[in-house]
């Protein structure tokens, strides 16, 4: 729930999600996947860095053998818009052929990271299976419209902070999830 904050957290405007309700969440989506691909091998692919914490959390509330993989991807360049250009490695260091594959991101924006990364897994050689799972996915006219399976949480279209996301590298640690104070 939104609450006013000070002391440490006092460069946030809000608090949008506090510490609990994300655990709260990320453990049920965690168990959710975890059924979905009941009796199968899962590969986790994160899109680093933003959302470290978020796969943290989430592959170990999946009971299922997993492999995890990770990609850095960059598109905002510590500001807080979207430059429209998906930075990544030219190809993914990893076979993904035949496996079934859960994309996690942090945050589904304009959709332009999310397509980039599944348009080259998909030329890469494609999995037996493409979920994806996004902590926040933000309300707002997409850039190129992408489906998230696994969605932790709704928000409105604001620039948000905490639990791996930054302001120019600062603010991944908080535990919550924030608006930044304007000043
Ligand atoms: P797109 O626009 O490609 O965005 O869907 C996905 C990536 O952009 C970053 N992003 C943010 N990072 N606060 C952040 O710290 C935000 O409000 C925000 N919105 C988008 C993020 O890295 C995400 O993976």
């Amino acid at each position: 729930m939104s609450q006013q904050v000070s002391g440490v957290l006092s460069n946030l405007e809000r608090v949008l999600l506090d510490a609990d309700e994300i655990q709260a969440r990320v453990a049920a989506l965690g168990q959710t996947v975890g059924a979905d691909f009941a009796g199968n091998e899962l590969t986790v692919v994160v899109l680093l860095d933003g959302a470290l914490f978020f796969v943290a959390d989430l592959v170990r509330q999946i009971d299922l053998p997993v492999r995890l993989y990770s990609l850095t991807v960059s598109s905002y360049h510590g500001g807080m818009v979207s430059t429209g250009q998906v930075e990544m490695a030219p190809k993914f260091p990893f076979d993904l052929k035949g496996r079934h594959v859960l994309l996690v991101d942090d945050i589904l924006d304009t959709g332009l990271t999310l397509s980039s990364v599944i348009d080259k897994l998909q030329e890469a050689g494609p999995p037996a299976s493409l979920k994806t799972a996004v902590l926040l996915r933000k309300d707002r006219q997409r850039e190129r419209e992408v489906a998230a399976d696994y969605v932790g949480f709704d928000i409105a279209d604001e620039f948000v902070v905490g639990y791996g996301m930054d302001y120019q590298g600062h603010y991944r640690n908080l535990p919550c999830i924030g608006i930044l104070n304007p000043s």
